[in-house]
């Protein structure tokens, strides 16, 4: 799938990892804007295949030296996954991120990279870009580490710290709490959702915004992206159901201590979100209208695709 549009009033953008959630977004909304080369694992879906366990950054030489921007969404997200496979976690969030960096001295390119709420300990919300570091798990302290090597060595750095996101799947990816509590509320499947994890989640389309505004602006400084509305698992299904009338879940509501998981996970590591909104002017809609968009547009696409299916 090329996506390359030969505009040339618009910037380069290398978009790294461009079958993930954030990248799957980004290239949907901005493909029009500017003209993107896509890198992946995959071979039908990307324009350059790579794969950073096997390949050394040096293959993506002459798409380096081309890029005016380069987005870097490649990550191992699970944190659980990084807790018990630390070695390739590493190799995947702090030692390409730092090799990307070193490159940026022959390439000159604008990075924009993507740091987590994993590097707060969840302790002392809100949390802004001025917070200290203290995570508590391993993906929190690779994420960290990275975050701070790329301030320390990259002059042309803008650093994106994304909350905990939503919002409709557009390929295989992993799923979000948007996509996992909806698919079970429309199987009519029982749902137990924590009441005391919370975030001022947010929906990924205001992640697409900022990355725009600071491609477009060539902005190099920190931010926290959120929502407003701070809420748990448990708050968040609920907000879905309401929106889903016809569904038979249960849903209960219990706290983290019944969840066993191999990483820890921090209580609340809620943003204060100022810097986004004053800087960026990226304004995030209440989590009710949000999700009622989101359910709305869900059921229609679930819809269309019964109807393709009975055609078929
Ligand atoms: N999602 C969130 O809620 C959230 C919250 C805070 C921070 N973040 C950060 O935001 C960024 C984007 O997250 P996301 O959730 O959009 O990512 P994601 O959907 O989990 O996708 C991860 C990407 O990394 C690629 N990848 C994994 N292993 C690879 C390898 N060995 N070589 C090359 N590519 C590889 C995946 O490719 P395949 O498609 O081939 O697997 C995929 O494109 C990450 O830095 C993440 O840490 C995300």
């Amino acid at each position: 799938m090329t996506t390359e549009n030969k505009s040339t009033h618009s910037k380069r953008i290398l978009l790294l990892g461009s079958t993930s959630f954030t990248g799957s977004h980004t290239l949907n909304s901005l493909k029009d804007r500017y003209s993107f080369r896509t890198v992946g694992r995959q071979a039908d879906s990307v324009d350059r295949q790579f794969d950073v366990y096997n390949d050394d950054i040096s293959a993506l030489s002459k798409d380096l030296d081309w890029a005016d921007v380069v987005v870097n969404c490649f990550s191992n997200g699970d944190v659980d996954s990084c807790e018990v496979n630390p070695r390739p976690s590493a190799q995947l969030n702090l030692d390409f991120p730092k090799a990307l960096c070193d490159f940026q001295k022959k390439s000159d390119f604008h990075l924009v990279h993507f740091s987590s709420n994993a590097v707060y300990d969840g302790d002392n919300p809100l949390y802004s870009e001025t917070s200290g570091h203290h995570p508590i798990n391993t993906y929190g302290r690779l994420k960290s580490e990275a975050d701070n090597y790329l301030k320390d060595n990259s002059a042309k750095l803008t650093l994106l710290r994304p909350i905990t996101m939503y919002g409709q799947l557009l390929g295989e990816q992993r799923h979000n709490p948007f996509s996992f509590f909806f698919d079970r509320l429309q199987n009519n499947q029982d749902i137990v959702a924590v009441n005391d994890v919370l975030v001022n989640m947010l929906h990924v389309d205001v992640l697409t915004q900022c990355i725009e505004k600071v491609i477009d602006d060539s902005i190099y400084e920190e931010f926290n992206i959120s929502g407003d509305d701070i809420v748990s698992r448990f708050g968040f299904v609920s907000e879905i159901k309401r929106h889903i009338p016809s569904s038979s879940s249960i849903v209960t509501e219990t706290d983290s201590s019944g969840f066993k998981t191999a990483a820890r996970r921090p209580l609340d590591t809620s943003f204060d979100n100022q810097k986004m909104k004053s800087l960026l002017g990226v304004h995030p809609i209440s989590l009710s209208n949000s999700i009622e968009a989101l359910v709305a547009g869900a059921i229609s696409k679930s819809l269309t695709d019964d109807d393709i299916r009975k055609a078929a």
